[in-house]
């Protein structure tokens, strides 16, 4: 089966957007923790930005040696060198070097003409390469970009070294028959050469990132550019664990296969919500606290007799904490209490008493009380008072 690549961004374009910054601690534990969920490529900030973000670039680059890292520039020698510098102790660096190429962006932010464009990706490029064997370019905004034009800027990248061609959907403009049919223009237009690499960068302005990457996928991406619990500038960016998900469940349609561990899912999705105070949606797909939860007497009923009705997804595979599957009817509050702090719920005293009420009477019927079963008492009780708390197992592992 064909491998997708997941180049996670969520240390830089996630990071990057108000509210997520972290500090270079924080980002070498989410960087530690991107490595154990098995992404491919860990884009670990933006250099020139400032000297604290070079620096982390360098400290993940210094910690995390099994997985490549990347770091942004923009096509001007001052970024290059500043990210040529924070890789220098990456055991696997790659550069990633962009340019605007609408016509938008050239002519009322960059104040450049497209053959000045064209030159300056290609200057810039061989200059990077003078350094770092694996170029990426990324042609923002190539979503609102001229296709003949784009497909001119892509030749040039890879004549001058690039290997990975990252397309954005920089401002989440984009539907998904476009964004796929944008892709295979570009791959005719270069013959479909082997050594490169296509890759998918979303935003999620009008709610498609995830579809537009699928669709990406569909035309022949090969690698996709996520974040950890979608989040990026403004909407945000294609979240990780949809597109992961997605693959997985509906590998039957797509045909290719990441190399997560899914069961890293639910655990990194709270260490980024603990490390950024940022809460997760409770309806979020694949990791919000009620995505699991089943709310309505026939569903509960449909899932007891068979999980599959109205699951896709069981709990297990995304790794939520199956440390509550011990509960019983001899377990204490406390256990009780830290088992729903793990499935994200923060429950007040009369909520525990509550919960436990319905636990013990559920115990007494049936042996053991499943993740599942406590995230439905949970969210029936606690009315979807999800919290962003990452059960200190998880962060501690
Ligand atoms: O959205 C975008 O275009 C980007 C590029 C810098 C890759 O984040
Ligand atoms: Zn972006």
């Amino acid at each position: 089966m064909s491998h997708v690549r997941i180049f996670d961004t969520t240390l830089r374009d996630g990071e990057q957007s108000p509210g997520f910054s972290m500090n270079t601690e924080e980002k070498i534990r989410m960087a530690r923790q991107l490595a154990a969920l098995g992404v491919d490529v860990i884009e670990a900030g933006f250099p020139i930005a400032s000297r604290g973000d070079l620096e982390a670039v360098q400290a993940v680059a210094k910690e995390v040696r099994d997985v490549p890292i990347a770091a942004l520039a923009r096509a001007r020698k001052d970024d290059i060198l500043a990210a040529v510098e924070a890789l220098k102790p990456a055991k696997s660096p790659r550069m990633h070097v962009f340019l605007a190429t609408s016509d938008l962006h050239l002519q009322a932010k960059l104040h450049l003409t497209r053959e000045q464009a064209l030159e300056a990706i290609g200057s810039m490029i061989k200059l990077a390469r003078n350094y770092v064997e694996e170029i990426e370019f990324s042609a923002e905004d190539a979503g609102r970009t001229e296709i003949e034009y784009l497909c001119k800027a892509c030749q040039i990248a890879v004549e001058n070294g690039a290997t990975v061609l990252n397309l954005p959907d920089t401002v989440g403009y984009a539907v998904p028959e476009e964004y796929g049919a944008m892709f295979l223009k570009v791959r005719e237009h270069l013959g479909d050469p082997e050594h490169i690499t296509l890759s998918a960068h979303c935003h999620d302005d009008l709610g498609l990132a995830v579809a537009n990457s699928l669709a990406a996928v569909r035309a022949g991406v090969r690698q996709i550019e996520c974040t950890v619990n979608g989040i990026g500038e403004r909407a945000g960016n294609a979240a990780l664990e949809e597109i992961a998900v997605a693959l997985a469940v509906r590998k039957d349609s797509f045909g290719v296969a990441t190399k997560l561990n899914l069961k890293e899912l639910y655990k990194s999705s709270r260490l980024l919500s603990e490390i950024t105070g940022a809460v997760i949606a409770p309806n979020k797909a694949v990791v919000g606290a009620n995505a699991f939860a089943h709310e309505a007497g026939i569903h509960q009923d449909g899932i007891i007799k068979n999980p599959l009705t109205y699951e896709i997804i069981s709990p297990e595979t995304v790794g939520v904490p199956s440390r509550s599957l011990i509960l019983g009817k001899h377990s204490g509050r406390n256990a009780l209490r830290q088992s729903l702090k793990e499935l994200g719920y923060d429950a007040s005293d009369a909520e525990l008493a509550e919960c436990y009420r319905r636990v013990t009477s559920l115990a007494d019927e049936s042996k053991n009380i499943r993740a599942r079963d406590l995230m439905t008492i949970a969210h029936e009780v606690i009315r979807r008072k999800a919290i962003a708390v990452a059960n200190e197992t998880s962060s501690a592992a």
